[in-house]
């Protein structure tokens, strides 16, 4: 074909015409040669009918010539059927080189974002075809191609595919990112989803802020953006050009640094590596009067950060206690307002390590020590004798299931299950461990006759208290339980807590119940724990409400027939209700489109969104020809913006008028709890034997 040797002189002369000239002989002509360009391969032949009348012949003789610069606004796509470009990017130098055949220019059209590199002219004597924009948007925006893939040194380094539009979605974004590498996503980031002029919906920065420490450690990440923001520190003569556009990148990162800080908070500062940036990026700011208009972002940033350090100083030191049934209690904080209390990574637990014979040893250690660690000490204090190879830490569950711990787990203490106990145990020996008497009874707590409180003003406190503890929560911990908490060597106490609360809840409606011998009792109890899940409901808090109606549903409580026949049926209609709220089938869709419509504040359901965390990381790989799978980090990047959406209006809840306050928050702050299906059972047969 005569376009890859180059058009004769005749397809040129028609091709730099403008288009209203070209006779439809001539279109003719031109078709016939689109035909075999590889570029348009994927277009139907009315398209490129169409592009024959307004594809403009380019040519030029200099090798060097600079198409048009990186930073630039996007005005046209090009094919190139002669010769070879560079693809050159800042800080990278030459990144690709196209060929005949191939075009680029795409991306900037389609995302009307910046252009991603400079195109340099490779040989002397090039030639082009050129579609200016407004015919590109009129003839090939919605038709091009689906998947963009970006190469640089011959590899794939970004792959990008276009996004659907969504009713009532104005993402200005064509193009959303499915894979990259690291760097590469980083970069796509700052050139496009930050500046000026950007607006809309697009989740691609907020995916990244929440969930890069999976695939780019806050070490790296600080790396890169300092490179960028010093981009300009090797580089003596700069054209004003050159200058702006250093500028104008300097700007992006710092705007990265503002968005970073609001999406994660204080998790943001905790590394000091990113102390230190922020540091010097506040005097760099300072020093440069082009970056006038940041300074006010970047105190903003050091306000932040002061107060987060201040808090910590303040709270340095505290200290809590595992007892051996229940909720881990603060001993000491700093702080005010206890109830507040961040479980932090330093903060020291004190707790029990048993060991076979049922003798323990107490320790005390920063909550972020692994079980390496714990497992050493408590051997030695409790005379072992034996290597760390032959030893193992393991839990062993009040049913006497056992789990063993990884050596380099952390934050194992209130890792637990309820009545569940530490051990450290000789390996050979796991399966002669078996659970103490103590893990059977009870967990210790206040007795007390719950006919006489308020059940409004139990389920106002149960809310509150809970509050609490999901406020505590950080979205990072769920990508530390979901991929483990050994690989990041972060702890995951607060979710830990708050999880052991949905089953204290659960199981304490369960123990209340077969543990009450008198009918009438029962009876009472029953409607009692249905009004509790009413108000729940009410209160928008979902965890207890799901764990109230988990515990009326346990087969101990719902085999009691005598009493259920007693519970009016308008009670039992009720809980028919919240059943089917509950009901997991079709993937919790009851409880989703409830929830779905509720305004925050409100408490999850949390088991629901670490299970669609598990969900969404064992179905999908991280990496993908070793690229970050993107796709999965926004999966999962959703469910933790659930999290904020829940948080984002703090609780106001109307106080119900004030009966025993003191004594329910006391009570519902530690349950009796039983969490021994068996012994459950046992029990409930005893208050209501099965009818013969
Ligand atoms: P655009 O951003 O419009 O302008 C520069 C073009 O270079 C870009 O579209 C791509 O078509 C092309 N290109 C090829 N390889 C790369 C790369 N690794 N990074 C960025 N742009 C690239």
């Amino acid at each position: 074909a005569l376009f890859q040797r180059g058009p004769d002189a005749t397809l040129r002369m028609i091709l730099r015409k403008p288009s209203h000239e070209r006779t439809s002989e001539e279109l003719e002509l031109v078709f016939e040669e689109l035909v075999h360009i590889a570029a348009l391969s994927h277009l139907s032949t009315s398209i490129k009918r169409e592009l024959s009348s307004i594809f403009v012949f380019e040519a030029h003789a200099q090798a060097g010539t600079i198409l048009f610069n990186q930073g630039d606004e996007g005005r046209s796509w090009y094919i190139l059927l002669k010769g070879s470009v560079d693809v050159v990017i800042h800080g990278k130098g030459t990144v690709a080189t196209l060929k005949t055949g191939d075009d680029f220019g795409k991306l900037a059209l389609i995302n009307d974002a910046p252009r991603a590199a400079t195109i340099v002219l490779k040989e002397n004597n090039c030639h082009l075809l050129r579609v200016d924009k407004e015919h590109f948007n009129r003839i090939l925006r919605d038709v091009e191609a689906n998947t963009l893939r970006l190469q640089e040194h011959g590899k794939d380094v970004l792959v990008l595919e276009r996004v659907a539009k969504q009713r009532g979605q104005h993402s200005a974004f064509k193009y959303t990112v499915m894979s990259g590498t690291p760097a590469k996503m980083l970069e796509h980031l700052l050139e496009t989803r930050l500046g000026q002029s950007v607006g809309g919906m697009d989740p691609f920065l907020d995916d990244f802020l929440l969930t890069h420490i999976v695939f780019m450690p806050v070490v790296q990440l600080v790396d890169e953006l300092a490179n960028y923001f010093h981009c300009d520190a090797h580089e003596d003569a700069q054209t004003p050009e050159d200058r702006e556009y250093i500028i104008n990148f300097k700007k992006r990162v710092i705007q990265f640094m503002q968005k970073w800080v609001m999406a994660v908070r204080h998790a943001a500062f905790e590394e000091p590596s990113v102390c230190d940036f922020i540091e010097d990026l506040a005097a760099e700011v300072e020093a440069d009067p082009d970056l006038n208009e940041e300074t006010s972002i970047v105190h903003n940033v050091l306000t932040q950060m002061a107060r987060y350090q201040e808090d910590r100083n303040q709270n340095a030191g505290q200290k809590w206690k595992l007892p051996p049934n229940g909720q881990p209690i603060c001993l000491f904080s700093g702080n005010a307002t206890p109830s507040k209390t961040v479980i932090r990574p330093d903060d020291d637990i004190i707790f029990r390590v048993y060991c076979a014979d049922h003798t323990y040893c107490t320790l005390r250690f920063p909550m972020h020590t692994t079980a390496e660690l714990i497992k050493a000490c408590a051997a030695d204090k409790l005379q072992l004798n034996r290597g760390p190879e032959d030893l193992v830490l393991v839990e062993v569950k009040s049913n006497g299931e056992r789990s063993v711990f990884k050596d380099n787990d952390v934050s194992i203490p209130t890792g637990l299950s309820l009545n569940g106990r530490l051990f450290v145990s000789v390996k050979d020996h796991l399966d002669a461990l078996t659970q103490l008497q103590e893990q059977e009874g009870p967990t210790e707590g206040v007795d007390i006759d719950l006919e006489i409180l308020s059940t409004k003003e139990l389920a106002y406190h149960i809310t509150l208290f809970e509050w609490d503890l999901f406020w505590a929560v950080h979205e990072y911990e769920l990508l530390y339980h979901t991929f483990g908490r050994h690989h990041f060597g972060k702890i995951t106490a607060n979710l830990d807590v708050f999880l052991r609360r949905f089953n204290e809840v659960q199981y304490w409606i369960v123990t209340e119940l077969v543990s009450t011998p008198s009918l009438s009792k029962r009876v009472g109890l029953v409607r009692k724990f249905i009004k509790l899940a009413a108000y729940c409901k009410e209160y928008q808090n979902l965890n207890a409400f799901f764990a109230v109606v988990m515990g009326l549903s346990n087969m101990a409580v719902s085999r009691l027939q005598q009493t259920w026949e007693k519970i009016p049926s308008k009670f039992r209609k009720i809980f028919q209700e919240f059943e089917a709220l509950i009901d997991p089938s079709r993937n919790h869709r009851a409880y989703r489109v409830f929830v779905g419509k509720l305004q925050p504040p409100l408490i999850p359901f949390m088991p629901l969104l670490l299970k669609d965390m598990t969900f969404a990381h064992e179905g999908n790989k991280t990496s993908l020809d070793g690229l970050v799978n993107f796709e999965k980090m926004h999966m999962m990047a959703q469910t933790m913006r659930t999290i904020r959406f829940c948080r984002s209006r703090s609780l106001g809840l109307e106080p119900p008028s004030p009966k025993s306050e003191g004594e329910v928050r006391s009570y519902i702050s530690s349950f009796r709890v039983i969490d021994n299906q068996r012994v459950l059972t046992a029990m409930s047969q005893k208050v209501e034997p099965t009818r013969k």
